[in-house]
């Protein structure tokens, strides 16, 4: 892992040399998709409780979000948080995809692709040289095809 200097989490996104906006907001449907979009704790249970399948927690996200994580994208259909993934990072040249998550009553719009693309564009225009993802089985084809990862050899260890 590279010691390189970057930005710190929180400071502002640096601009990019692509002529696409990097802020990944839509322009092509009613979704909003958006780096460091604004969030509330509560939104990110409701939507990762029904994303991952378990009941509602309590748990604080933006403290690591805003004090350890590179950033985060967000998907707003309206005012309605939809979308949201997480990117951590090592500090150097490695982001880490995390807690993907689109409410199953907008899936298969595109949505998913979206958020991972403009995490893509904001990983890279920091500085890192790799995103990486874990994930199941069923999902080769949504991170493979149509987000753009190839496959690779990783290892995961369960620790309790
Ligand atoms: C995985 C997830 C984020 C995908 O979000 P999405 O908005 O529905 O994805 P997209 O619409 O961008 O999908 C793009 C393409 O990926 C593939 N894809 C997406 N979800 C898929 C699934 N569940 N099974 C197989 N292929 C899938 C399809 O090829 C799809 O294109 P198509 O709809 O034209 O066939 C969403 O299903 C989800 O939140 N799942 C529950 C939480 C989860 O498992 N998160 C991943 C943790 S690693």
């Amino acid at each position: 892992m590279s010691n390189d200097a970057h930005l710190a989490p929180g400071d502002p996104t640096p601009a990019s040399d692509n002529a696409a906006p990097i802020d990944g907001t839509a322009t092509d449907n009613s979704v909003a998709v958006e780096w460091r979009g604004r969030v509330t704790d509560d939104e990110i249970n409701v939507l990762h409780a029904e994303a991952f399948e378990h009941r509602v927690l309590d748990d604080d996200w933006l403290t690591p979000l805003t004090t350890l994580s590179l950033g985060w994208v967000t998907a707003r259909d309206e005012d309605e948080l939809v979308g949201f993934v997480n990117v951590i990072w090592d500090g150097g040249v490695h982001a880490f995809i995390e807690d993907t998550a689109v409410a199953e009553r907008v899936r298969r719009r595109g949505i998913g692709r979206r958020l991972i693309a403009v995490a893509r564009e904001n990983a890279t225009a920091a500085g890192c040289e790799w995103l990486h993802v874990d994930f199941d089985d069923h999902l080769r084809s949504f991170y493979f095809d149509a987000c753009g990862f190839a496959p690779t050899n990783a290892g995961l260890m369960r620790l309790k």
